[in-house]
């Protein structure tokens, strides 16, 4: 039943009201807002608009559709300066009517196909209803008409015509899902945004507003899902006082259409059980899984599942009791099934074995391909090693055919600068998704392998380390927010162009002045290959101080372990530089399909952005410019060093289109990026150099510093790193 109509005109003051006390500036411009700000446009686009928002037609009132309801009113309330009232009938042009045919009669009227939308799919169509034009956000489910909601918004705060609209959505990936690295300490493992989001203190009575916050910028990115905790976890979130506190949570973020996951350890049973063992083929410990997973389901119905790093980097797993992945995985994924839950189990693993660090993912997980429950997932970072500036893809897409391969990417900048270098990482993940793997001959990318269609699966993922912290501005700078905001919309659909996502980004964010929009795109889409060229160029991967990851170390050789050394990934010496994983080295390239894995053996073939991760490479080796692989490694560095000085020339123009606050700490931030991609170039050709013998080719600054001063630098407090 509808209230009556002075109910309607009532609840509209009042929620104007509300979205005024919203409007009044409480902080200055802070970064809070993310890409959500719903500023007021410009009069005459506002004026355009608002002849497009005459009415809002009333739907139901689930969860759901009260808080897309709710996001439509502050989004046109702020963009428009005025929100439409509601009402249950079109009685002029301009309606917009949200919702589904299941709870409205004015939608089920205009029988438009929602059945092929799937549960998240929306419909934006312009129609005509009792001879008035309006504007129709339709879905099957009520959390498709708030994903369609925010693409709605994101028109008009891109200023885009909403004349004539005819967009169908459906989402190429089913979980979309956030990996957050927090601590129950509060702690976030190589976050740069401040502590953790979650107060696990307060929970679950308080309920921070930001909670709120955080769905909706999610839902609007279609983000669907969110493991709260670390993978390098501890058994307490398995608590019956944490679950609760998880409860809560989860409770905020459903309207959203947001499921939340946990990370477990594979130890638990031991630790919070008391078993003697947490073998997954022990009757007792399988157990102990089911029951945990239906005390979880109890408090949290739509509970969305595991994530599980075990046996990886020290943490525990399956193999200390002599069984595979596959029996772990299967048995956490045996106490989840009854309840529709998944695993997603990572396959970021790797020893000390003497093998070649590149190789032994593929090497672990492939034979198991095919031993998997068909509720699990294999969560595979994009490359080899660990989220370097840039890595080939990862060999196990494609090659586990019967299993469905999860995508994890890192949003947080633990490679890429920490929160203060501006790099959009957008070309990473773009140039990852649309590499080819070549398994079922050309087009067979990865982004093929990630949303299912290359081997025929429907449970499909796609994860990524979150950057979010307290940060008021959540991600520890107003660039690392566009990172977030990428990887949503490419979990979305993975062909979309990194390029138009940032530009979006840029007009959300910041402003639509196209004197503003083009050189800060141009700027961001830059801005990756700079970082490669600052930090390792040319293939190089690994050479970052240990541990910390903060600024150049590639002469590093203090770890126990070989393969936590600089030193094992760059392999400079007298002769040359980097890892000869052809045929006659470790034989890495031949994980990968015939095709790829010829182009990778061939060094003439090889691109020369990946020469140094596959070759070991004389240094006077002539490149595709004629020039040596030393004069070029020196240009790369130099190069990279040269486009932050540009990026910094571009934004000093930009003053003045913006506020002064995000001006000011992005300007700030750029001059630590300049200084610091300085460092790395001079601190890694001095290192180079000292192993090349050669002199630094005509033309270019040698480094400010010696080689020992580089040497001698020590970092006591890095954010991020403490809980290693
Ligand atoms: C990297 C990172 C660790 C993290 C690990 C992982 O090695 O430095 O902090 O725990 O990846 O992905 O599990």
């Amino acid at each position: 039943m509808h209230p009556a109509p002075r109910v309607h005109a009532w609840m509209t003051m009042l929620v104007l009201a509300v979205i005024c006390v919203c409007m009044a500036p409480l902080h200055a411009e802070d970064g809070y807002e993310l890409w959500l700000r719903y500023h007021l446009l410009a009069t005459q686009q506002a004026a355009i608009y608002r002849s497009h928002a005459t009415q809002l037609i009333e739907s139901a009132s689930t969860p759901t559709q009260t808080v897309t309801r709710a996001e439509l009113l502050r989004g046109l309330g702020g963009l428009l300066g005025q929100a439409p009232p509601s009402s249950d009938a079109v009685t002029s042009n301009g309606a917009i009517i949200v919702g589904t045919p299941g709870s409205s009669p004015v939608i089920a009227g205009l029988h438009l196909d929602t059945k092929s939308l799937g549960h998240e799919g929306y419909i934006i169509r312009t129609v005509e209803v009792n001879g008035h034009a309006a504007t129709a956000i339709v879905a099957h489910d009520d959390i498709g008409a708030l994903y369609g909601t925010f693409h709605f918004l994101r028109l008009l705060q891109t200023e885009q015509s909403i004349d004539h609209l005819d967009v169908t959505q459906i989402p190429h990936v089913k979980l979309r899902v956030l990996n957050h690295w927090d601590n129950l300490n509060g702690q976030v493992e190589r976050g740069y945004a401040g502590a953790s989001i979650w107060d696990w203190w307060k929970l679950p009575d308080w309920r921070a507003p930001r909670y709120t916050d955080y769905a909706r910028a999610n839902a609007s990115i279609g983000i669907n899902g969110t493991v709260l905790n670390n993978v390098n976890a501890g058994a307490q979130i398995l608590t019956p006082t944490y679950l609760q506190k998880v409860a809560a949570l989860a409770d905020v973020f459903r309207p959203y259409g947001i499921r939340v996951y946990l990370s477990v350890r594979f130890s638990a049973p031991i630790e919070i059980g008391h078993l003697k063992t947490a073998d997954p083929l022990d009757p007792q410990v399988q157990r102990w899984w089911r029951d945990k997973a239906d005390e979880i389901y109890k408090l949290i119905p739509d509970f969305g599942g595991f994530l599980v790093k075990a046996n990886s980097e020290g943490q525990p797993g399956p193999q200390d009791y002599h069984r595979t992945h596959a029996d772990g995985a299967n048995m956490l994924a045996d106490a989840l099934a009854p309840h529709g839950g998944v695993v997603m189990w990572r396959a970021f693993v790797y020893s000390a074995n003497g093998e070649d660090r590149a190789k032994q993912a593929y090497d672990e997980f492939k034979p198991l391909d095919g031993h998997f429950r068909d509720n699990v997932l294999i969560q595979v970072k994009n490359g080899p090693i660990d989220f370097q500036p840039r890595e080939p893809f990862s060999p196990l897409f494609g090659a586990m055919p019967k299993t469905p391969l999860m995508m994890e990417f890192e949003i947080t900048k633990e490679y890429l600068g920490f929160a203060t270098h501006l790099v959009y990482l957008g070309p990473l993940f773009q140039e990852v998704l649309s590499s080819d793997t070549m398994v079922h001959g050309k087009g067979s990318t990865v982004a093929k392998v990630i949303d299912g269609s290359l081997d025929h699966h429907t449970l499909t993922g796609m994860a990524g380390v979150a950057n979010i912290g307290t940060d008021r501005n959540w991600s520890g700078s107003d660039f690392n927010q566009a990172n977030w905001y990428v990887f949503g919309r490419l979990a979305w659909d993975p062909t979309l162009s990194s390029r138009t996502i940032a530009e979006q980004w840029v007009r959300m964010t910041f402003t639509n002045n196209p004197a503003f929009v083009k050189p800060v795109v141009d700027m961001m889409m830059g801005s990756r290959e700079a970082a490669v060229d600052y930090m390792t160029p040319l293939g190089l991967h690994h050479i970052m101080g240990p541990n910390h990851h903060y600024g150049p170390a590639p002469w590093d050789a203090s770890e126990a372990r070989a393969d936590w050394r600089p030193v094992y990934y760059n392999r400079a010496d007298h002769q040359g530089i980097g890892f000869d994983r052809t045929r006659t080295g470790s034989d890495a390239v031949d994980q990968y399909a015939p095709a790829v894995a010829d182009e990778f053996n061939d060094i003439t073939k090889t691109p020369e952005t990946l020469l140094l991760w596959f070759h070991h490479v004389p240094w006077d080796y002539r490149m595709h410019s004629g020039q040596t692989l030393w004069y070029e490694l020196v240009a790369h560095y130099t190069q990279g060093v040269d486009d932050v000085k540009r990026m910094r020339e571009t934004w000093s123009h930009m003053n003045g289109y913006i506020d002064p606050e995000r001006y000011q700490q992005v300007a700030t931030f750029l001059a630590i990026q300049q200084k610091e991609a300085q460092w790395w170039r001079d601190a890694c050709i001095a290192y180079f150099q000292s192993q090349s013998g050669l002199p630094l080719p005509p033309g270019f600054a040698p480094p400010q510093h010696s080689l020992k001063y580089y040497q001698s630098l020590t970092f006591d407090f890095v954010p991020g790193y403490s809980s290693w």
